[in-house]
Formats: C-alpha cells, sequence, structure tokens
C-alpha cells in the first residue's frame, strides 16, 4: 500500500526558491534548465530511502560511541576520472582504512564516500582573472568545464544530466565491489599486510600483525568470513545545487515522505548553513540523515538554532555536526560548541573535518596542507571529547586511492618541491593512497594512547 504525500509536505519543497541560495551559478538558459530538471525528475532514483533510514540508525549509534563513521573521498569528483581503476582504488582505500579502525577502534565503521555525487564546489569568488580576463568561477563538473575559456566556464545544465549519469555508473560499481567478494574482510586485510611490508611503513607493523592473530582468532572460533564478504557502502556529497537535488527529491511510498535520493547522506557546507537561507529550508524538509560543516567561528546558539531548524524533535542520526575548525584552533573552539550541544539534550554525532581548517600555500604556489596538521587535527578532536566525556563518532577526509603528491609530509616526506610531481586537484589537496592509510594507523596509535 502506498501512502499519499500531504500537499503541503510537495509545496514546502519548492519554498527554497523564493530565500536566497548562495553558492548558485547564473544558467544562462532558463528554458534549458527547467527542461532539465523536469527530466532529473522522472529517473530513477539513485539510492533508496529504506538505505537512507538504515544509514540514519547508524550514525544514531555513532552518537552514542556504538559506531564509527569513515567519510572520505574527493573534494570535487570529475567526470572524466569516474573510471574504474580510480574509483576502486578510492573504494579500497576507504575499505582498507576502515578494516585498522574497525580494529583500533573495537567498533563497527560506518564507510561513507564522498562519491557518486560529490561534483558541485562552493568558491571564495565567482569569477577568476588570469591575464586580465575575468570568467565565471569554476564551479564543479556539475556546473562549468575547468579549462579557461568563455566555452568552458559557462554553466550548462547539461551537465546535471551528465552528473546524475556518472553517478549512477559510479553507483553502479560500488555496489558491485562492495557485494561481490572484492571487500572481503580477508582480503582487505591482505591489502594492508602489503602496506605495512614496506620497509617505509614498518612503523605499523606490529598492529597489522595484530590485525592478523584478530582474524586468525576469529578463523579458529569459527566465524562465518561468508557473511564479511559483503559491505554496506553509502555515498554522499555537499548538497549544494538545489536545482540538481531538488528534482532528484522523491515521495516514500511506504511513509510519503520525501527523501533527497541523489545520495543517502547530504551536508550543508560552511558556505550554506544560514538560518534563513535556501540550503536549510530545503534540507529540513527531506528525510535523509544530515551534515552540517561547523568551521572555528561557530557560536553554540548558532549550533542550537541549526538543531532546532534541521532536528526539532531530536532524533537521534539525523543531525552530524562536521567540525573543521583547524590544527590551531580545536582545542581552543570546540570545548563551548560541544558544551551547549551537550546541555541542549538532543543528540548529535560529532564528526572531524581535519582538512578543511588546514589549508595552505605553498612557496611554490600550491593549495596544499601538512599531514602533521591533519594528524594533529584528529588529535585535539579525541582530546575534547574525552575531555568532556562526549562522543567523537567519525572522520571526515578528503582522499583519493592514486600517488597524487597534494598533501605535505607523511613517511613519503613530500615536500615543496614534491607537489608539483603529481598535483592533479581541481580544487583541495587529498591524502593520497600511502596518506590515507598512515592517518587510520596514526588514529589507532592516538586511541592507545589515551
Ligand atoms: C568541502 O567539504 O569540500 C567543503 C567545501 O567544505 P567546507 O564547507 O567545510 O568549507
Ligand atoms: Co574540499
Amino acid at each position: 500500500m502506498s501512502v499519499e504525500p500531504d500537499p503541503g509536505v510537495l509545496e514546502g519543497l519548492d519554498a527554497w526558491e523564493g530565500l536566497s541560495a548562495e553558492q548558485q551559478p547564473s544558467w544562462p538558459d532558463a528554458t534549458r534548465l527547467r527542461q532539465v530538471r523536469e527530466k532529473l525528475a522522472t529517473l530513477p532514483p539513485l539510492v533508496f530511502a529504506g538505505e537512507a533510514d538504515a544509514l540514519r540508525a547508524k550514525l544514531a549509534a555513532a552518537g552514542r560511541g556504538e559506531a564509527f563513521l569513515l567519510q572520505g573521498g574527493d573534494c570535487a569528483e570529475i567526470f572524466a576520472e569516474a573510471t574504474a581503476d580510480r574509483i576502486r582504488h578510492k573504494i579500497m582505500t576507504v575499505l582498507q582504512m576502515a578494516v585498522v579502525l574497525t580494529y583500533g577502534a573495537s567498533l563497527p565503521v560506518i564507510k561513507m564516500g564522498r562519491m557518486a555525487g560529490q561534483y558541485a564546489k562552493p568558491r571564495s569568488a565567482d569569477t577568476e582573472t588570469r591575464d586580465g580576463v575575468t570568467l565565471p568561477a569554476f564551479r564543479g563538473d556539475i556546473v562549468n568545464g575547468y579549462a579557461f575559456t568563455p566555452a568552458d566556464r559557462t554553466p550548462d545544465p547539461e551537465r546535471l544530466l551528465e552528473a546524475y549519469h556518472t553517478s549512477a555508473s559510479t553507483l553502479n560499481l560500488i555496489r558491485a565491489f562492495t557485494t561481490g567478494g572484492f571487500a572481503s574482510l580477508l582480503r582487505v586485510h591482505e591489502w594492508n599486510r602489503g602496506f605495512t611490508a614496506n620497509p617505509a611503513y614498518s612503523r605499523y607493523e606490529e598492529i597489522a600483525a595484530e590485525i592478523d592473530r584478530a582474524i586468525r582468532f576469529m578463523a579458529a572460533c569459527g566465524a562465518d568470513f561468508d557473511a564479511l564478504r559483503a559491505v554496506d557502502f553509502y555515498a554522499s556529497h555537499e548538497g549544494l545545487l538545489l536545482d540538481y537535488e531538488r528534482p532528484l527529491t522523491r515521495i516514500d511510498s511506504r511513509t510519503g515522505l520525501p527523501y533527497d535520493c541523489s545520495g543517502h547522506f547530504l551536508w550543508i557546507g560552511e558556505r550554506t548553513r544560514k538560518l534563513d537561507g535556501a540550503h536549510i529550508d530545503y534540507f529540513s524538509r527531506v528525510q535523509n540523515p544530515l551534515g552540517v560543516k561547523l568551521g572555528p567561528t561557530t557560536t553554540g546558539d548558532e549550533a542550537l538554532a541549526l538543531m532546532d531548524r534541521l532536528n526539532p524533535n531530536g532524533e537521534p542520526g539525523r543531525l552530524t555536526f562536521i567540525t573543521r575548525m583547524g590544527a590551531g584552533l580545536i582545542r581552543d573552539r570546540l570545548p563551548a560548541l560541544v558544551e551547549k550541544v551537550t546541555a541542549d539534550g538532543r543528540p548529535i554525532t560529532w564528526v572531524c573535518d581535519p582538512m578543511h581548517g588546514n589549508g595552505i600555500v605553498s612557496s611554490s604556489g600550491y593549495k596544499t596542507r601538512r599531514f602533521a596538521d591533519v594528524i594533529d587535527e584528529v588529535a585535539g578532536f579525541f582530546e575534547v571529547h574525552r575531555a568532556l566525556g562526549t562522543v567523537p563518532g567519525g572522520l571526515h577526509i578528503e582522499l583519493t586511492g592514486d600517488d597524487v603528491t597534494e598533501v605535505l609530509g607523511g613517511t613519503e616526506e613530500i615536500d615543496e618541491e614534491g607537489l608539483s610531481r603529481r598535483y592533479e586537484t581541481r580544487v583541495d589537496p587529498r591524502l593520497n593512497h600511502q596518506q590515507s592509510l598512515e592517518l587510520a594507523f596514526q588514529v589507532v596509535e592516538l586511541l592507545r594512547r589515551s
């Protein structure tokens, strides 16, 4: 039996159109935009309401300290890079990190990609000027092209459809890889053994050996490794471009309630979380679990106001705060925020994004981050929550499965010169495969020290 939506619910989904929406492109062709939105609205959902509900329950567990979220992927996915190899490497990286964290935290790890929809980027300026020529800024592959030509930089609504189809093929591969035995615990552990066998990473060999013994112990006890052949892997992206999110929102026939079926989890960025803006209004009306990024200037009252708008009844797992304070500020700014929210009593899942508060520009002009700062922000996150008796619920990481050189440091000691070797990101610098695994092992070390 299907439940019809309340007419007010449907009307409410368009209320954002009357509000100010930050960070939206100026589409030159309104007619084509309308046609594309109509087309998107007829296409099948990319994810299903029941999956979003299952994720909400898991995020609630993370909020209580009974699970841990690992959310990772590109800053900006690129259509041309949605190849089998690149997607596989990214999934492998997240799965490898997850096995290490599962062992280190003794908790189930919720695996989530910044994948299959992470195509839209907020920018600090609407335009970019090079050699006296000014063009629209690159807003992600879902809006315009990266090449600095008028044709590429003009926002093109056809790209919304390309984003949908690229997300569909990415999700197809994610589902195949994570249910077809490729992601089995034994296999992922073998990849980690390969990593720690490299003498450069011998520091982590002991933890890998412990995991090895734990797995052999499980086997001896008769663990059902067949049951560990499949993992749930969720898709998430920043819910930035409302011309994409609105047409992909569907009414769940079980409940008559709307779900944004472009991804399981959507987050609202630091630049678009204005309380009276279009984004908060829109996402308050869909049932998906939501994240909000909180930078170092966020006040406790703002955090409470976000809870009033996005989770007034305090439903566990509905709302995740993803803090991104910077290594230098987290110990100073996070405590007051967590205290205020905790005193309110409505549950929040706290996640640390140790990337976006740690941007620097290298002397050679690259946008980069220091691996040591990333680790230090994670350490600060655990310290603050431990001191307050609250729960550190997960990590939000920009990473790729390839050997890029975008973040300074790590055992390979990528230095300022080294950045130019393979700097590929269009927007923010990502941890490479090795740096991502090192992060996971170092988090285990951090958890042990405490
Ligand atoms: C991002 O996650 O890529 C991003 C732009 O983050 P923030 O909103 O925290 O700056
Ligand atoms: Co980013």
